[in-house]
């Protein structure tokens, strides 16, 4: 099997460190792995396969002879390097949400529209981790039921907002020295409706995110999606309630039986046993969990549940390795 000359950019943090973790975990045909991050970071070492490998300062040069680079260091470092390695011949899988809008750029979460992955040209974007885990249940669902609306609330883990989240709440825990402020209050014993920056129509552009990707994803603008977007004070795995109105009837039970055999998702469902998905039991897993499935009668063939998955794995890491795997499998 061709091994691959593969590097991972922002490789100290918390989405590159995974995504090695993940490539390693996946056995990806790795041939080389270059680990890249800012001038910070030079001299630090990264274990693969057992192997220490010395993280090196992005640089415009650095991806000759790169086939594949997993990008996780920002939007700005997206926007500045993914062009310049693409051009080098390196096929670029970026995990920020730089080329997510641009519709020359596909958007790909494996389980729903692996056959974007052929349509790039040196970028391939990754979406935003609560829309990857929602669309991962959506998908199956729309293509029985047509979905007509989605309200979604999410339950955001403080990890989503990278080292500095999750060094806040330790710090406001008094598990870790310091004074972080990646958010904009205390975060320890809070929520925040309050997850990246607030839009002129009073929307954060995380919730943005998530009607502009699932459309994108699921290639369908016809379908609605009201999101409120929470961060609250959980170390790892985002949680989401969702209420879903179909178009057509549906029965729970082949609801059940549908998604239990859709790819990418566990139904934990035994309410009565006190089982549904919770993030602590997501960590470190690669699939999207559900539950607490429940008619809505307020509203025609309406349907209520809960999804969590570990967001800097599927969300991110996984969803990333995921995409190299198809593209080197090549088209159906
Ligand atoms: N956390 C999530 O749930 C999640 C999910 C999906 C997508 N993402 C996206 O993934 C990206 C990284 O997130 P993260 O959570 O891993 O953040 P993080 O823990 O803060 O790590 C950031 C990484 O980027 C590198 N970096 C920053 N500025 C750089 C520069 N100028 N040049 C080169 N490298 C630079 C850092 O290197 P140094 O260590 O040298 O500073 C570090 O390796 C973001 O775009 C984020 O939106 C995150």
């Amino acid at each position: 099997m061709k091994a691959y000359d593969v590097a991972v950019v922002g490789a100290t943090g918390l989405v590159g460190r995974k995504m090695t973790q993940v490539l390693e975990e996946h056995n990806f045909p790795v041939k080389t792995l270059t680990p890249l991050a800012s001038k910070r970071s030079v001299g630090k070492e990264i274990t693969f396969k057992g192997e220490k490998i010395k993280v090196k300062e992005l640089t415009p040069e650095g991806f000759k002879g790169i086939e594949i680079a997993l990008f996780s260091a920002g939007a700005t470092v997206s926007k500045e390097f993914a062009p310049i390695a693409a051009k080098a011949g390196t096929v670029v899988i970026d995990n920020s949400s730089a080329w997510r809008m641009d519709p020359e750029i596909p958007l790909v979460v494996p389980e729903v529209n692996r056959e974007d992955i052929f349509k790039h040209h040196g970028i391939i974007a990754n979406p935003n981790c609560s829309t990857i885990q929602m669309v991962v249940v959506l998908k199956p669902l729309h293509d029985r039921y047509r979905i007509k609306r989605v309200v979604v609330s999410t339950y955001q883990s403080v990890t989503g907002a990278g080292q500095k989240g999750v060094d806040q709440l330790d710090e406001e825990l008094g598990k870790k020295q310091g004074d972080t402020h990646k958010f904009p209050h205390r975060i320890a014993f809070n929520c925040l409706p309050h997850i990246d920056v607030f839009r002129e129509d009073g929307y954060t552009k995380e919730e943005f995110k998530m009607i502009f990707e699932t459309t994108k994803i699921m290639g369908d603008n016809s379908i609605k999606v009201s999101p409120t977007c929470v961060r609250v004070p959980v170390f790892g795995g985002h949680s989401e309630s969702v209420n879903l109105q179909f178009e057509k009837p549906y029965d729970l039970k082949d609801v059940l039986a549908l998604l239990k055999k859709s790819p990418g998702i566990i139904v934990e469902d035994d309410p009565a046993n006190n089982v549904y998905p919770m993030p602590i039991n997501a960590y470190d897993k690669d699939e999207t969990f559900v539950g607490r499935l429940r008619r809505d009668d307020t509203v025609p063939n309406g349907l209520n549940m809960w999804i969590v998955s570990d967001n800097i794995r599927k969300g991110a890491a996984t969803n990333a390795v995921q995409i190299a795997e198809e593209l080197i499998k090549g088209r159906d």
